[in-house]
């Protein structure tokens, strides 16, 4: 009769909808294969950027960080420490005694006038942080050892010399470029006349990460951090080092794997909504990976998928929606949200709606798949760039069976509900031979106790000035 023809009317309306979802999604949806051609990408560029002669080249840089060891666990002292890179600026102070670890912070903003101002004007500010900071804890009359976690891929010289490569994640303060940030910073001191801190440090929030790590957990020889980017860190063998002098021993590479793939070696894995986003930023063709998986460009690629579906009819009923046309209307935040594990849908229109999103409740599952789509491929990328490291460490060591511990950071990893789980899963899978523990930095502390103070240095590298 006509009910059974009505309903079959909805659920072929629904099969072809279902069908024309399905194919907006799928050149985001990797294959076992396409992950394992990722993996065996990142291992060739890992190579070429550590050899000496292919490194000028190289998509990922392979920096060396002049840490040659991981934390023993007998550092003590107090230490400022700054975070600049990434979600918040911070200033912290870091006691380290015989108890353990202690710290105090501040978040402060950075304007984006400021981030993308006048380098001078960008180390002033900080400093300004600074002085209010001390102040605020007390800390006037000492000179505090500080250590500077600095994340953007630099040169660097000595544990206290690094040339600023280039700015990545939406900073261009200018005048930066080329020159070694630890003297910007002394420099911004000197104009400020603050005697209160001496730069004894400057480190990529990787290594701080694995060295924070590595202070309870001595198998922490790795630093990931997914965040606002994303990079890694690990500990290499001197000897495949081709970029430093001598063979004893290992140091820590900072990979930038944010920029692996920015020699085109990824691009079949772009779609049209990747290269979107990628052409709207301020560093366009550059940090193809990171645009892939770190929570600055998520967001945007919802969006842009969003758009895409809109103009369908799948999505608000095929109505114009103005209010999708915003920038970084979706946060990290929220996708974290939307994909909690049992979060009514209810809830999620509400969230929507808060947006100025008019979401139905087919809207809602539907944002929500698109949501989970974008993330699950960030994680199975993300593990497979990983697999290429701790399938390097285990070669390297000829080991049968790799046992590792890896120190994250970030706040994509630490808010949102199943990215952790999603990356654990596919590299358990990529990896099959090495047996990967996860140790999440609680709350971010940069270098708690590794730079010992300079009364107690040995080897003259506090870089006293
Ligand atoms: C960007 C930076 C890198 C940093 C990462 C995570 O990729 O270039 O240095 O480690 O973001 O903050």
């Amino acid at each position: 009769g006509r009910g059974a023809a009505m309903v079959t009317a909805v659920a072929l309306r629904l099969a072809a909808q279902s069908r024309a979802v399905d194919e907006v999604l799928a050149p985001l949806r990797l294959s076992r294969a396409d992950l394992e051609k990722v993996q065996a990408l990142m291992r060739q560029e890992m190579d070429r950027g550590l050899c000496k002669e292919t490194n000028p080249t190289a998509s990922v840089r392979m920096l060396p960080t002049y840490v040659t060891h991981t934390p023993d666990g007998t550092e003590r002292g107090d230490f400022l420490a700054l975070d600049l890179g990434g979600t918040n600026f911070r200033v912290l102070v870091v006691r380290v005694t015989e108890e353990g670890i202690t710290m105090a912070s501040e978040i402060y903003v950075i304007p984006a006038t400021i981030m993308q101002g006048t380098g001078e004007a960008l180390f002033d500010h900080i400093l300004d942080c600074i002085i209010d900071f001390q102040m605020k804890q007390n800390l006037v009359t000492q000179m505090l050892p500080l250590g500077f976690t600095f994340s953007f891929p630099c040169q660097q010289v000595g544990l206290d010399k690094a040339l600023l490569l280039t700015w990545t994640k939406g900073f261009s303060a200018s005048g930066c470029v080329g020159k070694d940030v630890v003297q910007l910073l002394r420099d911004a001191a000197k104009r400020k006349q603050h005697l209160g801190m001496q730069v004894v440090a400057l480190v990529n929030d990787t290594v701080g990460t694995m060295m924070a790590c590595g202070y309870d957990d001595p198998k922490c020889e790795i630093g990931l951090i997914v965040g606002t980017g994303t990079n890694a860190c690990y500990m290499e063998e001197m000897k495949n080092v081709g970029t430093v002098e001598g063979d004893q021993g290992r140091m820590c590479i900072n990979m930038e794997w944010g920029a692996f793939g920015d020699n085109g070696c990824l691009d079949h894995l772009f779609t049209q909504f990747d290269k979107v986003v990628d052409e709207t930023t301020i560093n366009p063709g550059k940090q193809r990976f990171e645009k892939l998986i770190s929570g600055m460009y998520l967001g945007e690629i919802v969006r842009q998928i969003l758009m895409a579906m809109v103009e369908k009819q799948l999505l608000f009923k095929g109505r114009p929606c103005p209010k999708l046309q915003t920038r970084n209307i979706f946060q990290t935040k929220f996708l974290s949200t939307i994909e909690l594990n049992g979060l009514a849908l209810r809830q999620i229109r509400a969230i929507l709606n808060e947006l100025e999103l008019d979401a139905s409740f087919e809207d809602s599952v539907l944002m929500r798949e698109v949501c989970q789509a974008v993330s699950l491929r960030a994680a199975q990328l993300c593990a497979a760039g990983l697999a290429a490291v701790v399938e390097k460490m285990r070669e390297s060591r000829g080991l049968d069976q790799l046992s590792v511990t890896v120190g994250v950071d970030g706040t994509l990893y630490k808010l949102h509900p199943c990215f952790s789980d999603n990356l654990q899963k596919t590299l358990k899978d990529l990896a099959p031979k090495c047996n990967i523990g996860r140790a999440v930095q609680q709350p971010c502390s940069p270098i708690p106790g590794f730079f010992r103070p300079p009364a107690a240095q040995k080897h003259g590298d506090s870089g006293a000035h």
